[in-house]
């Protein structure tokens, strides 16, 4: 596991995004393992810039986003599939039909995940997944649990996610209680991992899953056993960690 502890969001942002360039650039039919969030949105805007400098070609890759909401729908502002259209697909020439979004209004949910790992499965795996880090703990909606889910699957979000996440939406509108997400056996088969992480509301959770022992207590304490993890922080979420790397 590669540790990188920069100064901040912005750097960290621009390291995410060399990473991924470089993997498009080395294979263009790459398949990216996307996720949303707060975190990656200073990577996907470096990325478009590049795309629009013409450093950047997207029409090959293929891309297989993390999770989605059940029940909203794709142009409901608050899906992950809105977005990932708003802060990166609606920028760059990547072909709607190589963007794969677990769909959030199958609200059968066999169906749902069934199709999803499908779609996983027939990809060929993944090339390079981008994770964020839940403040619990959780990649993906991975929440803490018992035992580690291993295929795409229903989570009912923690309270404190749908905390998180709440500011997101807006005062009228509750978080949904329900998401399709990825599992972590999926995740794990992807070749390359990289994970980001800033903020200081991170750091507790960055020391644990990096430092602290395998358990699905800590979702994300599993990519202790990934040979080939990248691990981006800012200066506050590592903070507890800069002794240790
Ligand atoms: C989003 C996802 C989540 C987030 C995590 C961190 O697709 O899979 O695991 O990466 O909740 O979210 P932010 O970046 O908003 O702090």
């Amino acid at each position: 596991m590669k540790i990188y502890i920069v100064k901040d969001e912005k750097e960290l942002s621009r390291k995410a995004a060399n990473i991924i360039s470089a993997q498009v650039i080395m294979k263009p039919e790459a398949n990216l393992g996307l996720a949303t969030g707060t975190s990656p949105i200073g990577t996907y805007a470096q990325l478009i810039e590049w795309y629009n400098k013409g450093d950047l070609d997207f029409s090959e890759v293929r891309s297989y986003n993390l999770d989605e909401y059940v029940g909203l729908p794709a142009d409901h502002e608050q899906s992950y599939a809105w977005f990932m259209h708003h802060y990166l697909f609606d920028h760059v020439n990547i072909k709607p039909e190589n963007i794969h979004i677990p769909n959030g209004m199958e609200l059968d949910a066999e169906v749902a995940c069934t199709t999803y790992d499908r779609l996983l499965e027939e990809s060929g795996g993944i090339d390079l997944q981008l994770l964020g880090l839940g403040v619990n703990g959780h990649i993906g909606f991975n929440e803490p649990g018992d035992a580690f889910e291993k295929t795409t699957h229903k989570v009912k979000l923690t309270e404190s996610t749908r905390q998180a996440n709440a500011r997101l939406f807006k005062e009228d509108e509750s978080v949904p209680e329900y998401a399709y997400s990825m599992g972590i056996k999926s995740i794990m088969q992807a070749r390359k991992i990289l994970l980001i992480a800033n903020g200081e509301n991170k750091a507790e959770a960055v020391k644990k899953a990096l430092f602290g022992p395998v358990t699905p207590e800590v979702p994300a304490s599993i990519l202790q056993l990934h040979n080939q993890v990248t691990v981006i922080v800012d200066e506050a979420a590592g903070r507890l960690i800069k002794d240790l790397v």
